[in-house]
Formats: C-alpha cells, structure tokens, sequence
C-alpha cells in the first residue's frame, strides 16, 4: 500500500493508474478509521480496479476549536487497517498540500446555497463550505472516477451531489449505507468521547429514527412522524436536541406536516456529553 503525502506525487500516481486504464475509486475520511469507513473502501473495490483512501482532519471545517483540537487522529492503526482491507494508496497531506496559504483563508473557496444553511450548516456557520471546498480539491487531485461518501452524513452527501453536478465534475457518487454497532448506534469516529452512560443515552437517537418509521409505516402523517421523534427524545434529559425533521431527500427542505405519501428522510442532531451526534433513516409512507 502507497502512503502518499505531497500532492504532486498524488497527482502522478493518479495520473499514472488512470493512464493504464484502472478505474479508481476515492474515499475521502479524516481518520479514526472504523467499520463505516472499511465498507466505503469495500464498496469501492467493488466497482472499481484501484481503492484509494485520503485521510486529512480539514480544518476549515470545524466551527468549535475544541472539536478541532480534539479529534482523534490515531494515523499509525489507520493505516494498518486500511493496509489489512487491501487499500491501495492513502493519501495523508499535511495542511499546506491542501491550502498552501494555511492559517490565512484561501483565495478560492465553494459557497454553498440554501442546502449548505439548513439543519447542519444552520448550527455549523461555514461547515458545508468548506467541506465542498476540500471535496473538490481532493477529487481535483485524485480524478477518481467514482467517489463514496456515507449515508451517515446525509446533508453532506446532498451537497457533495450537488457540487459535482454543478460544477460538472465527472466523477460519480455512490452513497454507501450508514453502519452501525449491533445496539444501532451509527458508528462514529466520535462515539469514542462518550462514556459508557453517555454511549448508552445515545441509543435513543436510533430509537427515534425507529419511531419515526413505525409512526409512517402504521398510517400517521408527517407531523405526527416528527412528534414521535420529538416525544422519544424529549424522554432521554442527557440529549440536548440540535434538530430532529423529516426532510425531502434531495433539498432537505422540511416536508409538510400532511404528507402521507412517499419516502423521506428523518434526520437527527444532538449533542451528548458535550459529543455531537447525528443520524438518520429513511421513512416510508405506505401508500408511497
Ligand atoms: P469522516 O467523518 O471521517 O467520514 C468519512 C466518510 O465516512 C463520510 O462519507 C462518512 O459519511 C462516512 N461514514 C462515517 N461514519 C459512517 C458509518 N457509520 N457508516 C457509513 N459511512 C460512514 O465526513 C468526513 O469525514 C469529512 O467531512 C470529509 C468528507 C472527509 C471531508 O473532510
């Protein structure tokens, strides 16, 4: 397995394996590599010759420094755990091969519209900015023909859609399904900082999710689907409540409180012992 960290020698290799013809497959994390990230990278060697995985804790996409500060980054087990699952090169670049200009601000970086302000980026100022930012440089570099991201992260899927079409890049997003321990709290690099009482307070995220699917699925209408959320989470004290909403899947715009028809997305932010979660799932209306 390459580990690679100057951008140049990145490009060449790229430039090299696609030159022979090798479809190559990205998977962008920023470390603390678990279970979630290893079956992006089985997805991608699914449907692709080459597996290459980049590993950059992007800065600018923090809003607390805490978060920043703190975030794992335990690179020597990542690689050895990428290298086990048949990665073949992982990109590690330091901040200056991402933003030459570092701490300054770029002199070019992405806005995102109303999809980058609602829900996550209404409570993370900038977060989806500089997530489009960084995605782009990253598939600039890499030109991967297919690029995978996490149902986990749902709104940054949609925005990472919308830059690649908008910006008409060519390479292809594939949305991978969120996984999860065997209790059903979505795996996260996160999950760590929790202690064993916090970790089991945060079930009650994925028991909302559930909720929400059995209120749809027994005959309620969206507004009841968003009370059950609500009412399940309003029940755990330790969950302080960022949003909980049904949302269209492609604009992530609230849906009316009379829906009873068609497949949405439940989405939930919290934070837990000063961790913040997110989840979601979809949620299907049975005459949909
Ligand atoms: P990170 O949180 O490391 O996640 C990297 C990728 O793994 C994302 O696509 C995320 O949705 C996916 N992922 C995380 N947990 C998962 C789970 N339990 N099941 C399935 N997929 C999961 O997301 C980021 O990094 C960054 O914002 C990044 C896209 C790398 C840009 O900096």
């Amino acid at each position: 397995m390459e580990v690679i960290s100057g951008r140049r020698a990145w490009q060449d290799m790229m430039a090299s394996w696609s030159r022979s013809g090798s479809r190559v497959g990205l998977c962008p994390t920023m470390g603390a590599i678990h279970a979630g990230h290893l079956s992006l990278v089985r997805h991608s060697q699914a449907q692709c010759d080459r597996t290459v995985v980049s590993i950059f804790v992007n800065p600018t996409q923090f809003t607390l420094a805490r978060d920043l500060e703190t975030y794992p980054r335990p690179l020597k087990e990542d690689l050895a755990l990428l290298q086990t699952a048949g990665v073949d090169a992982v990109f590690v670049p330091e901040v200056h091969e991402i933003y030459p200009a570092y701490p300054e601000v770029s002199d070019v970086v992405l806005s995102v519209g109303r999809l980058g302000e609602s829900f996550e980026g209404r409570d993370r100022p900038g977060h989806f900015s500089a997530v489009a930012t960084v995605v782009s440089i990253l598939l600039n570099l890499t030109q991967a023909d297919s690029v995978f991201f996490g149902e986990k992260d749902f709104q940054q899927l949609c925005v990472v859609k919308a830059v690649i079409r908008d910006l008409g890049m060519a390479t292809q997003v594939v949305a991978v399904p969120t996984i999860r321990e065997s209790d059903g709290l979505a795996m996260s690099s996160r999950n760590g900082r929790l202690s064993g009482e916090g970790r089991r307070e945060a079930l009650v995220i994925a028991r909302a999710l559930g909720d929400a699917q059995a209120c749809a699925r027994s005959g309620g209408h969206a507004l009841s689907v968003r009370s059950a959320m609500h009412e399940r989470l309003a029940s755990c004290t330790a969950f302080s409540l960022s949003y909980a909403e049904l949302v269209d899947i492609n604009t992530f715009s609230p849906v009316p409180p009379e829906t009873t028809k068609g497949t949405y997305r439940a989405v939930i932010a919290g934070v837990i012992e000063g961790v913040r979660l997110l989840d979601n799932a979809a949620v299907s209306f049975p005459s949909s």
